[in-house]
């Protein structure tokens, strides 16, 4: 998988970190969602798969998660083959999965949320080490450490919530709706710091119905419709796109508005 660059050299640090290869998923015998899904995320690289309510987004994630065992089709990570592996599984494999809605502890402190994404690991030096990336990542997250996460604020929590993550130091990491209920300032915020996990090395895919601002953050963007990927292609470009913006961005691109 090793690309060929212009003078002639393979640089296989450019394989993609995450391969959704041709997958079809779906739930029990309802039909299925995915029908021919594929996706590639390089390294260091923010991906956006946006769609409309129900198209399959959060579906995808699970599939890379191992939540869903896909019925066809291949999940590759950094170029292994781990398709049909569960959960623990790909955690280990280094796929981080940050579920819609909301999966912050309130009654526990921002500590103890965050070092929930460390149970897997035994060093204590190794812990410890992260625990300082984390906080310098998101400052408030360090600045809140010892108090409640209840007591932080919507954005707050879903920065908690990237923190416990990153622990692992995951290859990938896939976010599902991170900005759902939040107000666009915090919103902003939020996907400030999506380009910060993707500046600090980890390569992220992000689900957003939200399909504008999230192209205007990723690098690649994909159009998911009736269970495959439509379109794909650089985000400032899909984003420029007028007739994609008219059908799945809600109107007209910026620059011509
Ligand atoms: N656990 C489930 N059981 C049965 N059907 C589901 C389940 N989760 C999602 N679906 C169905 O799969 C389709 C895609 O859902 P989903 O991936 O959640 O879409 P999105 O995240 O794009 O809104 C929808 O029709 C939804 O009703
Ligand atoms: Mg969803």
């Amino acid at each position: 998988m090793a690309s060929e660059e212009k003078d002639g050299t393979t640089r296989p640090a450019e394989r993609p970190l995450l391969v959704l290869d041709d997958v079809y998923a779906g739930y029990g015998r309802a039909a299925m969602v995915l029908r021919g899904l594929s996706v590639k995320v390089p390294p260091r690289t923010v991906v956006c798969l946006v769609g409309p309510n129900g198209a399959g987004k959060s579906t995808v994630l699970k599939v890379a998660s191992g939540l869903l065992r896909p019925r066809e089709g291949r999940v590759v990570v950094d170029g292994s083959d781990v398709t049909g592996q569960g959960p623990q599984q790909m955690l280990r494999s280094g796929l981080a999965h940050v579920l819609q809605g909301h999966s912050v502890f309130r009654e526990m402190t921002v500590e103890e949320n965050v070092l929930l994404g460390a149970y897997t690991l035994r060093d204590r030096a190794r812990i410890a080490e992260r625990v300082a990336f984390v906080q310098e990542l998101f400052p408030i997250v360090g600045e809140r450490w010892k108090q409640l996460a209840g007591l932080l604020s919507g954005g707050q929590q879903k920065q908690v919530e990237f923190a416990r993550s990153l622990m692992i130091d995951p290859k990938v990491v896939l976010l599902d709706e991170p900005s759902m209920g939040l107000d666009p300032k915090t919103t902003a915020t939020v996907f400030q710091q999506i380009t910060r996990m993707r500046d600090a090395g980890t390569a992220v895919l992000l689900v957003e119905q939200n399909a504008r601002r999230a192209l205007e953050t990723a690098d690649l963007g994909c159009v998911l419709d009736l269970g495959r990927v439509h379109i794909s292609g650089p985000a400032a470009e899909l984003l420029a796109d007028q007739r994609l913006s008219e059908l799945y961005l809600g109107g007209r691109p910026r620059s011509t508005a």
